[in-house]
């Protein structure tokens, strides 16, 4: 994977088209171990079969080509209404449950489409240098290729419930752990400069506050501004399946007490009983991953995954903690209390690495033990902040105040009913993720890799 840091003596232009090569490429290498017919079945309404997954990554940069290739010819009118998310600005599009009730436009048809859409973003990148609107554009590739990466973490959770042990990942084993990451972290409160801002930006605020050394955000981090915490602690590790299992087997399921009222109606509803892929065999919980089936005492030590905000919340009540706000999350992911100033990560500054962070380039595939990423902990002796699982935060996914909408359609329109996750998981592509990046999900959903680690008030 291409790095986004720029060498020296490389034009901007020159980084974003290995980015988009790199980018593009990994994509299909997400999908070849797939058989055609793999690619067309929609398993379940918030999955899309993988087919579409391709398609609609190149359709997003159609619509670039569109705007700013002059003289470009649309490829087909029938594909940009089946490849159409859900942009109301580009028209008339499939609903999103019916994508697997279609067998056309087909897989070869569908891999032809992107060869011609790369094609023309190839050469039109090779002349954009002469475009007066150099710098919308090349914002626009930059966001086409985070767009693209955010799908590839999608086909990851839709290739797990479309074939989960049946799709041959490229699984390489995750480190032992190091030590034992035990207890929670104090940290004092007081005001925190919360989101992105350039590092070397006239500071928005505030004497001793730095901004973020990181050269993309989304929209939807910005603008930083100040917040006020009370001192917290936070969990030094996510929760782990053993300590999942013991809330189980404490019949946290069968317990309203720990439940929202609209969490507890879809426990009921959905007859939850454990995590999304835990199966009951002959009265022993056993977890289904992508390298097979485990017992979950194998994984006791990993972080749990596949929970709803509900789950998460249930078990924080029971083990008389709570979740932290996402502003709790980000000071411990972000802050560094002596040098008074943010960090693009945990560690700092430098970008991820395999060391650092179970991130996809790993190619673990699952969430790795507690305690395997030393070299990625933050000041607090907090660890797997970044990677492993996304970390439901209690804070309702709403704009910062300030925020201003960098692209239609995209983060605006989702500031309501959804919850923030922090940190990324296994899934995530290394340039993908950063201490003030912001995923957003329903409380019910957990088909995505989340997970969560509890905080307290002290
Ligand atoms: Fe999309």
């Amino acid at each position: 994977m291409a790095s986004t840091i720029q060498q020296p003596g490389e034009s901007k232009t020159r980084s974003l088209l290995s980015l988009y090569k790199a980018v593009r490429a990994r994509t299909m290498q997400i999908v070849a171990p797939l058989e055609t017919e793999d690619y067309v079945i929609q398993t379940a309404e918030f999955m899309s079969p993988p087919r579409w997954h391709i398609g609609h990554t190149s359709w997003f940069f159609e619509t670039l080509l569109q705007a700013h290739q002059p003289g470009y010819r649309v490829y087909s009118e029938e594909y940009l209404f089946y490849f159409n998310s859900y942009y109301e600005g580009f028209g008339a599009r499939i609903e999103r449950p019916k994508r697997g009730t279609r067998s056309r436009p087909t897989v070869k048809d569908t891999v032809a489409y992107r060869n011609h859409i790369d094609e023309q973003m190839l050469s039109f990148l090779e002349s954009v240098e002469n475009k007066p609107e150099l710098e919308t554009v090349l914002s626009l590739v930059r966001l086409g290729l985070e767009h693209e990466m955010q799908h590839q973490e999608l086909l990851v959770y839709d290739i797990k419930h479309l074939l989960c042990d049946q799709y041959d990942a490229p699984i390489k084993p995750a480190p032992a752990p190091a030590a034992k990451v035990e207890g929670m972290a104090e940290i004092e409160g007081g005001l925190f400069l919360l989101g992105y801002e350039p590092r070397g930006s006239s500071p928005t605020v505030k004497e001793g506050f730095t901004g973020v050394n990181c050269d993309f955000a989304f929209d939807n981090e910005k603008p930083a501004h100040q917040v006020f915490l009370q001192d917290y602690a936070l969990d030094r590790a996510p929760v782990s399946n053993g300590d999942f299992l013991e809330f189980i087997r404490d019949r946290g399921y069968q317990n309203f007490r720990w439940w929202f009222s609209e969490g507890w109606e879809v426990v009921n509803r959905e007859e939850w009983r454990a995590p999304l892929y835990w199966e009951l065999h002959d009265g022993q919980w056993m977890i289904r991953d992508f390298a097979g089936l485990h017992p979950v005492e194998d994984k006791a030590n990993e972080p749990v995954c596949h929970v709803s905000f509900f789950e998460a919340s249930a078990f924080a009540k029971w083990a008389g903690k709570r979740l932290p706000t996402e502003a709790e999350w980000e000071k411990a992911a972000a802050f560094d209390p002596k040098a008074r100033q943010q960090r693009a990560f945990p560690w700092g500054d430098e970008p991820p690495d395999e060391s650092k962070a179970n991130l996809f380039e790993n190619g673990i595939w699952a969430p790795a033990p507690l305690g395997a990423f030393p070299a990625g902990q933050n000041v607090y002796g907090c660890q797997q902040m970044i990677g492993d699982v996304w970390e439901w935060t209690t804070s309702d996914y709403v704009p910062y105040p300030g925020f201003k909408s960098e692209f239609d359609e995209y983060n605006d329109k989702w500031f309501v009913n959804q919850k923030v996750l922090r940190g990324g998981s296994f899934a995530t592509p290394q340039v993908h993720i950063r201490s003030t990046y912001r995923n957003f999900f329903h409380a019910h959903e957990r088909w995505m890799t989340s997970g969560f680690r509890c905080a307290k008030d002290i």
